[in-house]
């Protein structure tokens, strides 16, 4: 029989690894890609066994090497679910972003989703598979980072477009969007404050952070038969901060309930 696979982009990162994980619970084969050929190898080996949990090693940003990665997706079976959670962010501040660092952020956060969906967008006709794209709570408010929330807030908008125009092929599209999540993407921001997550869960009405897993959960739902009807919605994995913040409820309302 063939077997079923699902690509996770940025498959090396924590947050990817995770995502990996969760969706071997119904998928065949997981395609671990990331630009870090090592990492994605020991992520792979520390989620099981070779015939499950494949390393490749691709640059998404790269149509040449986006079009081998779903050669080589289409090698191991019936592609039915990919994931586009590849990202990160240069630039900090609107007034520290070069031209450069604007080209970079875009490319990796909303051209390249674009590109590996293009890439594999008949593999996933074929078996009326889904897209997930892992945006962020930078993407629909300010929370830092330009280029990167230009970006998703690009990614998100994109997640429509397949869903309006690839839903007559039985393709859904839809995104996530995490609010803070601890992983290596904090490292450097960890290391110059090491308060950096307790400051941020103040801000959160569930007063904590996501775990990379929390966001796994949420692929693991959007890519599953059980959302078979759901298409073209982003769900925040975001403990509750976009929903409002309670400080700020306390100061306009001056209630203690808060
Ligand atoms: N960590 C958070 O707080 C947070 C919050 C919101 C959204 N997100 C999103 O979640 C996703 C994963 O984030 P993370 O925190 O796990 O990041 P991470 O830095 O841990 O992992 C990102 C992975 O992407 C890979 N990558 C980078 N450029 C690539 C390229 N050109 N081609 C292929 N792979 C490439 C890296 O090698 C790395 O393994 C990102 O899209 C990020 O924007 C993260």
């Amino acid at each position: 029989m063939t077997q079923s696979v699902a690509i996770v982009t940025g498959a090396a990162g924590d947050i990817g690894r995770a995502i990996a994980s969760r969706l071997a619970d119904d998928h065949d084969v997981i395609l671990l890609v990331d630009i870090d050929l090592v990492a994605a190898e020991k992520a792979a080996r520390m989620l099981g066994p070779v015939e499950r949990f494949v390393a490749l090693s691709c640059d998404v940003t790269s149509a040449e090497s986006v079009a081998a990665m779903a050669k080589a997706a289409a090698a191991l079976g019936a592609v039915r679910t990919l994931v586009n959670n590849a990202g990160a962010a240069r630039a900090v501040s609107l007034q520290s972003t070069t031209p450069e660092d604007w080209r970079a952020d875009t490319a990796l956060n909303l051209e390249a989703p674009f590109l590996c969906f293009m890439a594999v967008a008949d593999l996933l006709k074929a078996t009326q598979g889904s897209v997930i794209n892992i945006a962020s709570v930078n993407g629909m408010n300010v929370f830092g980072h330009p280029a990167y929330s230009a970006a998703k807030a690009g990614m998100l908008h994109f997640t429509k477009l397949v869903a309006v125009e690839y839903g007559k092929f039985g393709i859904r599209s839809n995104a996530i969007a995490p609010g803070t999540v601890r992983t290596q993407a904090w490292e450097a921001r960890a290391a110059a404050n090491p308060n950096v997550f307790e400051e941020a869960r103040r801000w959160y009405p569930l007063q904590r952070v996501a775990d990379p897993m929390d966001v796994a959960n949420a692929v693991g739902f959007l890519a599953s038969p059980q959302a078979n009807s759901i298409s073209g919605v982003c769900l925040p994995v975001d403990c509750g901060l976009t929903a409002g913040q309670a400080e700020l409820a306390r100061t306009f309302s001056q209630s203690a309930d808060y």
